[in-house]
Protein backbone atom coordinates (compact mmCIF):
# COMPACT_ATOMS: atom_id res chain seq x y z
CA UNK A 1 0.00 0.00 0.00
CA UNK A 2 0.74 3.50 -0.52
CA UNK A 3 1.18 6.57 1.63
CA UNK A 4 0.81 10.41 0.36
CA UNK A 5 0.96 13.22 2.79
CA UNK A 6 -0.83 15.86 2.46
CA UNK A 7 -0.50 19.65 4.30
CA UNK A 8 -3.60 19.47 5.95
CA UNK A 9 -6.82 17.46 5.70
CA UNK A 10 -8.34 19.58 3.26
CA UNK A 11 -6.16 19.89 0.69
CA UNK A 12 -6.03 15.78 1.23
CA UNK A 13 -9.45 15.31 0.77
CA UNK A 14 -9.67 17.96 -2.27
CA UNK A 15 -7.32 15.41 -3.94
CA UNK A 16 -9.04 12.51 -2.77
CA UNK A 17 -12.67 13.98 -4.37
CA UNK A 18 -10.67 14.54 -7.53
CA UNK A 19 -10.07 11.15 -8.05
CA UNK A 20 -13.45 10.10 -7.37
CA UNK A 21 -14.58 12.87 -9.73
CA UNK A 22 -12.30 11.58 -12.57
CA UNK A 23 -13.58 8.03 -11.78
CA UNK A 24 -17.11 8.83 -12.17
CA UNK A 25 -16.28 10.46 -15.22
CA UNK A 26 -14.48 8.13 -17.06
CA UNK A 27 -17.23 5.26 -16.17
CA UNK A 28 -19.59 7.49 -17.66
CA UNK A 29 -17.68 8.26 -20.94
CA UNK A 30 -17.66 3.82 -20.64
CA UNK A 31 -21.57 4.20 -20.00
CA UNK A 32 -20.73 2.25 -16.57
CA UNK A 33 -21.86 2.38 -13.51
CA UNK A 34 -19.41 3.80 -10.90
CA UNK A 35 -19.64 1.56 -7.81
CA UNK A 36 -18.25 3.66 -4.71
CA UNK A 37 -17.71 2.13 -1.46
CA UNK A 38 -18.64 5.17 1.19
CA UNK A 39 -17.46 5.85 4.68
CA UNK A 40 -18.93 8.12 8.03
CA UNK A 41 -17.51 9.57 10.91
CA UNK A 42 -15.24 12.79 10.92
CA UNK A 43 -12.92 12.08 8.36
CA UNK A 44 -14.65 11.64 5.25
CA UNK A 45 -16.61 15.25 5.99
CA UNK A 46 -14.30 17.17 3.72
CA UNK A 47 -14.20 15.07 1.21
CA UNK A 48 -18.35 14.88 0.86
CA UNK A 49 -18.56 18.44 0.91
CA UNK A 50 -15.42 18.95 -2.13
CA UNK A 51 -18.24 16.58 -3.89
CA UNK A 52 -20.94 18.60 -3.27
CA UNK A 53 -19.04 21.65 -4.76
CA UNK A 54 -18.11 19.75 -7.61
CA UNK A 55 -21.25 19.34 -8.14
CA UNK A 56 -22.54 22.58 -7.86
CA UNK A 57 -20.30 24.36 -9.24
CA UNK A 58 -18.56 22.32 -11.58
CA UNK A 59 -21.41 20.04 -12.78
CA UNK A 60 -20.22 16.63 -11.86
CA UNK A 61 -22.82 14.59 -12.05
CA UNK A 62 -23.75 11.47 -9.47
CA UNK A 63 -26.24 9.52 -11.59
CA UNK A 64 -24.70 7.10 -12.77
CA UNK A 65 -22.66 6.65 -9.48
CA UNK A 66 -24.30 3.40 -6.93
CA UNK A 67 -22.95 3.95 -3.46
CA UNK A 68 -22.48 1.16 -0.86
CA UNK A 69 -22.10 2.31 2.57
CA UNK A 70 -20.11 0.32 5.31
CA UNK A 71 -21.49 0.23 8.11
CA UNK A 72 -24.53 1.03 10.23
CA UNK A 73 -25.23 0.54 14.07
CA UNK A 74 -27.80 -1.61 14.75
CA UNK A 75 -30.59 -1.19 16.58
CA UNK A 76 -30.92 2.33 14.42
CA UNK A 77 -34.05 3.84 12.83
CA UNK A 78 -32.87 5.73 9.58
CA UNK A 79 -34.61 9.56 10.74
CA UNK A 80 -32.88 9.46 14.03
CA UNK A 81 -29.90 12.21 14.99
CA UNK A 82 -27.11 9.39 14.54
CA UNK A 83 -28.05 7.29 12.19
CA UNK A 84 -26.00 6.71 9.62
CA UNK A 85 -28.77 7.50 6.36
CA UNK A 86 -29.41 10.44 8.07
CA UNK A 87 -25.60 11.37 7.71
CA UNK A 88 -25.20 10.27 4.03
CA UNK A 89 -28.23 11.99 3.31
CA UNK A 90 -27.11 15.52 5.10
CA UNK A 91 -23.54 15.74 3.81
CA UNK A 92 -23.87 14.01 0.26
CA UNK A 93 -27.31 12.41 -1.12
CA UNK A 94 -29.51 15.55 -0.45
CA UNK A 95 -26.91 17.63 -1.97
CA UNK A 96 -26.02 15.92 -5.46
CA UNK A 97 -28.02 14.39 -8.30
CA UNK A 98 -27.33 10.96 -7.07
CA UNK A 99 -30.63 8.09 -7.31
CA UNK A 100 -31.82 7.14 -4.00
CA UNK A 101 -32.56 4.00 -5.22
CA UNK A 102 -28.71 3.57 -5.94
CA UNK A 103 -27.76 4.66 -2.43
CA UNK A 104 -27.01 1.55 -0.08
CA UNK A 105 -26.63 1.77 3.59
CA UNK A 106 -26.94 -1.12 6.14
CA UNK A 107 -30.21 -1.13 7.28
CA UNK A 108 -30.57 -0.75 10.94
CA UNK A 109 -34.32 -1.37 11.04
CA UNK A 110 -34.24 -5.48 10.41
CA UNK A 111 -35.67 -8.28 12.87
CA UNK A 112 -32.22 -9.67 14.46
CA UNK A 113 -33.38 -13.36 12.36
CA UNK A 114 -32.86 -11.19 9.02
CA UNK A 115 -29.78 -9.95 9.28
CA UNK A 116 -27.82 -12.92 8.03
CA UNK A 117 -29.57 -13.01 4.75
CA UNK A 118 -29.66 -9.06 4.32
CA UNK A 119 -25.57 -9.52 4.50
CA UNK A 120 -24.92 -11.93 1.77
CA UNK A 121 -27.71 -9.98 -0.13
CA UNK A 122 -25.92 -7.03 0.51
CA UNK A 123 -22.80 -8.88 -0.55
CA UNK A 124 -24.50 -10.19 -3.25
CA UNK A 125 -25.89 -6.54 -4.67
CA UNK A 126 -22.25 -5.15 -4.57
CA UNK A 127 -20.77 -8.86 -6.98
CA UNK A 128 -24.12 -8.01 -9.41
CA UNK A 129 -22.53 -4.95 -10.46
CA UNK A 130 -19.05 -5.77 -10.58
CA UNK A 131 -17.75 -4.92 -7.30
CA UNK A 132 -16.54 -1.73 -5.34
CA UNK A 133 -14.44 0.50 -8.18
CA UNK A 134 -13.38 2.68 -5.15
CA UNK A 135 -13.57 1.71 -1.19
CA UNK A 136 -13.48 4.88 1.32
CA UNK A 137 -11.70 4.02 4.40
CA UNK A 138 -11.27 6.18 7.78
CA UNK A 139 -9.87 4.39 10.61
CA UNK A 140 -10.38 3.86 13.76
CA UNK A 141 -8.59 4.36 17.13
CA UNK A 142 -7.83 0.35 17.41
CA UNK A 143 -7.68 -0.40 13.80
CA UNK A 144 -10.74 -0.74 12.70
CA UNK A 145 -12.21 -0.64 9.19
CA UNK A 146 -15.73 -0.60 8.55
CA UNK A 147 -16.75 -1.72 12.06
CA UNK A 148 -14.61 -4.88 11.69
CA UNK A 149 -12.97 -4.26 14.85
CA UNK A 150 -9.69 -5.94 16.62
CA UNK A 151 -9.89 -9.79 15.96
CA UNK A 152 -11.66 -9.01 12.62
CA UNK A 153 -10.12 -12.03 10.19
CA UNK A 154 -9.27 -11.19 6.84
CA UNK A 155 -12.15 -13.37 5.13
CA UNK A 156 -14.69 -11.67 7.25
CA UNK A 157 -18.11 -11.67 5.78
CA UNK A 158 -20.69 -8.74 6.32
CA UNK A 159 -22.09 -9.33 9.54
CA UNK A 160 -23.68 -8.20 12.92
CA UNK A 161 -20.74 -7.05 15.04
CA UNK A 162 -20.24 -5.98 18.64
CA UNK A 163 -18.77 -2.80 19.16
CA UNK A 164 -15.81 -2.23 20.75
CA UNK A 165 -15.63 -0.24 24.12
CA UNK A 166 -13.05 1.77 22.74
CA UNK A 167 -15.26 2.08 19.68
CA UNK A 168 -18.23 3.19 21.81
CA UNK A 169 -16.53 5.67 23.75
CA UNK A 170 -15.61 7.75 20.92
CA UNK A 171 -18.96 7.52 19.61
CA UNK A 172 -20.97 8.24 23.19
CA UNK A 173 -20.86 11.79 22.71
CA UNK A 174 -23.18 11.97 19.65
CA UNK A 175 -25.39 9.60 21.90
CA UNK A 176 -25.18 11.69 24.71
CA UNK A 177 -23.27 9.14 27.11
CA UNK A 178 -22.30 5.41 27.17
CA UNK A 179 -25.51 3.88 28.32
CA UNK A 180 -27.40 5.18 25.44
CA UNK A 181 -24.85 4.24 22.60
CA UNK A 182 -25.23 1.13 20.51
CA UNK A 183 -23.22 -2.57 21.28
CA UNK A 184 -23.40 -3.41 17.57
CA UNK A 185 -22.92 -2.77 14.31
CA UNK A 186 -23.77 -3.84 10.41
CA UNK A 187 -20.88 -3.90 9.17
CA UNK A 188 -19.23 -4.90 5.38
CA UNK A 189 -17.07 -7.36 6.09
CA UNK A 190 -12.76 -7.29 5.43
CA UNK A 191 -13.03 -9.53 2.69
CA UNK A 192 -15.42 -7.33 1.11
CA UNK A 193 -13.10 -4.24 1.49
CA UNK A 194 -10.35 -6.17 0.45
CA UNK A 195 -11.96 -6.92 -2.91
CA UNK A 196 -12.14 -3.60 -3.74
CA UNK A 197 -10.30 -2.45 -6.99
CA UNK A 198 -8.82 0.39 -5.04
CA UNK A 199 -8.95 1.61 -1.34
CA UNK A 200 -8.30 4.94 0.00
CA UNK A 201 -8.19 5.23 3.47
CA UNK A 202 -8.16 8.72 4.95
CA UNK A 203 -6.86 10.19 8.79
CA UNK A 204 -6.12 13.40 10.14
CA UNK A 205 -4.73 14.55 13.41
CA UNK A 206 -2.08 13.96 16.02
CA UNK A 207 -5.22 10.84 17.76
CA UNK A 208 -4.29 9.09 14.74
CA UNK A 209 -0.98 8.93 14.42
CA UNK A 210 -0.07 5.87 16.40
CA UNK A 211 -2.72 2.96 14.54
CA UNK A 212 -1.53 4.98 11.42
CA UNK A 213 1.96 3.73 12.21
CA UNK A 214 1.04 0.29 13.30
CA UNK A 215 -0.98 -0.26 10.22
CA UNK A 216 1.21 0.83 7.52
CA UNK A 217 4.67 -0.17 8.99
CA UNK A 218 3.94 -2.96 11.97
CA UNK A 219 3.21 -6.63 11.00
CA UNK A 220 -0.21 -7.63 8.92
CA UNK A 221 -2.39 -8.70 11.85
CA UNK A 222 -6.39 -9.60 13.35
CA UNK A 223 -5.05 -7.05 15.74
CA UNK A 224 -5.02 -3.99 13.65
CA UNK A 225 -7.88 -4.66 11.07
CA UNK A 226 -6.53 -1.77 8.89
CA UNK A 227 -3.00 -3.62 8.62
CA UNK A 228 -4.61 -5.67 5.87
CA UNK A 229 -4.91 -3.11 3.72
CA UNK A 230 -0.42 -3.66 3.38
CA UNK A 231 -1.90 -6.69 1.06
CA UNK A 232 -3.90 -4.86 -1.07
CA UNK A 233 -2.14 -3.84 -4.39
CA UNK A 234 -4.21 -0.45 -4.84
CA UNK A 235 -4.54 0.46 -1.28
CA UNK A 236 -3.54 4.32 -0.27
CA UNK A 237 -3.03 5.87 3.29
CA UNK A 238 -4.34 9.32 2.59
CA UNK A 239 -2.78 11.42 5.55
CA UNK A 240 -2.08 14.84 6.71
CA UNK A 241 0.95 15.49 8.74
CA UNK A 242 -0.14 15.37 12.46
CA UNK A 243 -1.39 11.50 11.18
CA UNK A 244 1.68 10.90 9.25
CA UNK A 245 4.02 12.07 12.14
CA UNK A 246 5.28 9.08 13.82
CA UNK A 247 6.02 6.94 10.74
CA UNK A 248 9.82 6.30 9.97
C1 LIG B 1 -17.56 4.83 9.57
C2 LIG B 1 -16.58 3.77 9.80
C3 LIG B 1 -15.52 3.89 10.86
C4 LIG B 1 -14.84 5.26 10.90
C5 LIG B 1 -13.78 5.31 11.98
C6 LIG B 1 -13.11 6.66 12.08
O1 LIG B 1 -18.43 4.49 8.53
O2 LIG B 1 -16.64 2.80 9.13
O3 LIG B 1 -14.56 2.89 10.63
O4 LIG B 1 -14.27 5.50 9.65
O5 LIG B 1 -14.35 4.98 13.22
O6 LIG B 1 -14.04 7.60 12.49
P1 LIG B 1 -13.69 9.17 12.43
O7 LIG B 1 -13.51 9.51 10.99
O8 LIG B 1 -14.90 9.84 13.02
O9 LIG B 1 -12.43 9.36 13.23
Amino acid sequence: AGTVVYENSTEASKAVAKEIADLIKVKEAQKQPCILGLATGSSPKGLYAELVRLHKEEGLSFKNVVSFNLDEYYPMEPDSINSYVRFMKELLFDQVDILPENCHIPDGTLSKEGIADYCSQYEAKIKALGGIDLQILGIGGNGHIGFNESGSLQNSKTRLVALDHITRVAASNDFSGLDNTPRTAITLGVKAIMEAKRVILMAWGERKSNIIKASIEGEVTNRVPASYLQEHNNATFVLDKAAASKLT
